[in-house]
């Protein structure tokens, strides 16, 4: 009794028994993480222009800059005499960076990938690692207690998103649909589900009680597994609603730029 187990762990750097390809997936979304900082900043600085269209009256805004707060003129927004180079995004990213950036899943990306904590399991971590050792989530990290704040603003931007999604079903002629209409909504469908499969709305909604008996505890309680199903995909919903960020972004920039057209079918006229 009272004697561990000891794994035969080879000691180093990513040494490790293992014989099957464990580095590809940390690799491979450490490589998507990067490209995906490196895509907004530029984006943030270049094609000022481009970050909506407008096709015979209905509007197509490109995920990143959406919701424009300065369209709105929220506060006088616009009065506010301001440097050209500050844009809705650089306005509002601090809302889907801090809630991506604290998310649960997120973390397993960035621990295994960037401060190979373990980069997979059974296999060795740095040595500085271990010199320093795991204090959970203090000093900067500490910031990931907000996640539950980030998860409320969130909820709100995706609001209006789905709101955004209505300006692209009206157009001057009447009612309809058009190509941005299905990038808008694809988008807004996949941020919901990366929303509704957070661990923290799960907690919130039923987890942080003792029991479920009746009532509004039992509803409480069927939120709970009903979203613990959704929760079980969370890193799926994850990647494709940031990869879809993007590809909603390029296609907002190939139309706005001229590069494609979008085309708008009229259902309903007015
Ligand atoms: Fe990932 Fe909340 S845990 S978004």
């Amino acid at each position: 009794m009272g004697e561990g187990l000891k794994l035969p762990v080879i000691n180093g750097m990513g040494k490790t028994n293992r014989i099957d390809n464990w580095i590809s997936q940390p690799l491979a979304m450490g490589l998507a993480l990067i490209a995906a900082m490196i895509y907004t900043t530029w984006r943030l600085f270049f094609y000022a222009n481009s970050i909506s269209y407008s096709l015979e009256g209905s509007t197509v805004t490109s995920p990143i800059f959406s919701p424009n707060i300065l369209e709105w003129n929220l506060f006088n927004l616009n009065q506010w005499n301001h440097p050209d180079w500050v844009n809705a995004a650089i306005l509002i990213l601090w809302v889907p960076f801090g809630f991506r950036g604290t998310c649960y899943y997120m973390r397993r990306v960035y621990y295994r990938s960037f401060f190979q904590s373990p980069t997979a399991c059974w296999v060795d971590e740095p040595q500085i690692n271990k010199s320093i050792g795991y204090h959970g989530e203090k000093r900067l990290f500490i910031l990931n207690n907000l996640h539950r704040y980030f998860l409320y603003a969130a909820m709100i931007i995706l609001v209006i998103k789905w709101w955004d999604v209505t300006h692209t079903l009206k157009f001057d002629t009447g009612w309809g649909f058009s190509i941005g209409t299905f990038v808008m909504l694809i988008e807004a469908f996949l941020l919901t589900m990366y929303v509704t499969s957070c661990h923290a709305l799960r907690h919130l909604s039923g987890g942080i009680l003792d029991r479920w008996t009746k009532g509004v505890s039992a509803l409480r309680g069927t939120l709970f597994k009903k979203l613990s199903v959704l929760n079980r995909s969370h890193g799926f919903w994850f990647w494709t609603s940031l990869a879809f960020v993007f590809i909603g972004d390029l296609w907002t920039l190939a139309v706005a730029e001229r590069y494609i057209d979008d085309v708008a079918i009229i259902l309903v006229g007015s």
